[in-house]
């Protein structure tokens, strides 16, 4: 693609997204003329200041016909990569529309949702979490697609990573409850499920709409079981659960709601969002962390102690 057409790229955005190696430069650096390339290959103008989270570029647009739309740039990774494919199975059901889309850069044009009001703005927490886990059951009763990444994969790699990881924990209770997070998930890992995950349904992730009240964004899928779909909705708004007083009995109400809004066994739910806290164990060591969130040990003490 060559062309003069470049979007401004704000700073704020430069500087949140870190310098995570060579390609992640590579990516910010090439992310003006990329964005100029889109607006003149689907016709679109400006219309706002972008926004931001913490992988992503969303433009304000208007496409040829004056309607509002919103360009989406994110660096094409692993996780990146089934949001096309995601999308369009999803058909807008329960999620933000995909109006047009490149394979190779992973570039999205979306219909324009209300960036003022997303659902985290809610002061209702309880109305709230009633929106996400009716959208967590829309969501995740479809059929993953073929070719996206799957939760057995990424189950097999956890367990496999474990015992290298573990040592560079601190205390030895955080090393035992890692592994008991593994032998859940090893437990599990036949039956590993085939429905469509978002894998970030929390309430900064929803925002209200037009054609429903309130809609998906920002989906990282894979195929899988939906109880791995749970926590980033456990821990969410984590403020009002700590400020209830008996946090652990906050969570053990979320998680049944939760449940039982997809329909999902017990075992499973319980085994699955122990696998989400081993993934996100696992990151933290890598990211050079000796010791666990204390939010996450919170959540998989309780649902092992109560739920297990
Ligand atoms: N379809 C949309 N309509 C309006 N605003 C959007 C839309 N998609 C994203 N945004 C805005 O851009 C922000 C970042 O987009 P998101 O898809 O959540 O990426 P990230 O992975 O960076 O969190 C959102 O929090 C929201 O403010
Ligand atoms: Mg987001």
């Amino acid at each position: 693609m060559t062309t003069s057409t470049v979007i401004d790229v704000p700073g704020a955005f430069v500087a949140s997204y870190g310098t995570q190696g060579a390609r992640a430069r590579a990516w910010l650096d090439g992310l003006p003329k990329l964005g100029g390339a889109f607006l003149e290959r689907w016709e679109l103008r400006p219309d706002g200041p972008a926004r931001w989270g913490m992988a992503s570029l969303a433009l304000p647009v208007r496409r040829a016909d004056g309607s509002p739309a919103v360009l989406k740039l994110q660096e094409p990774r692993e996780e990146t990569f089934g949001a096309i494919p995601g999308l369009l199975a999803w058909r807008g059901d329960g999620i933000v529309r995909l109006l047009d889309h490149d394979e190779t850069t992973t570039v999205q044009l979306l219909e324009r949702l209300d960036a003022e009001r997303p659902l985290s703005s809610v002061p209702d927490e309880e109305s709230a979490v009633g929106v996400l886990a009716g959208l967590l059951a829309r969501l995740t009763s479809v059929p993953a697609p073929a070719g996206l990444r799957r939760l057995s994969d990424i189950a097999a790699a956890m367990v496999a990573d474990t015992p290298g990881a573990v040592p560079a924990l601190r205390d030895p209770a955080e090393r035992k409850l890692v592994e008991r997070c593994a032998s859940a998930v090893a437990e599990l890992m036949g039956e590993a499920g085939d429905r469509l995950l978002h894998w970030d349904l929390h309430s900064g992730n929803v925002l209200a709409g037009a054609r429903e009240p309130w809609l998906a964004i920002d989906p990282e899928p894979l195929a899988g079981d939906p109880g791995f779909d749970l926590l980033p909705g456990l821990d969410d708004r984590w403020a009002a659960i700590a400020a209830s007083g008996d946090p652990a009995g906050a969570v053990l109400r979320r998680f049944d709601r939760l449940t039982e809004a997809i329909g999902a066994d017990r075992r499973r739910a319980v085994g699955w969002t122990l696998g989400r806290v081993l993934q996100n164990a696992l990151w933290d060591v890598e990211d050079g962390k000796d010791t666990l969130e204390p939010t996450q040990v919170l959540i998989a003490r309780t649902l092992l102690e109560h739920r297990g």
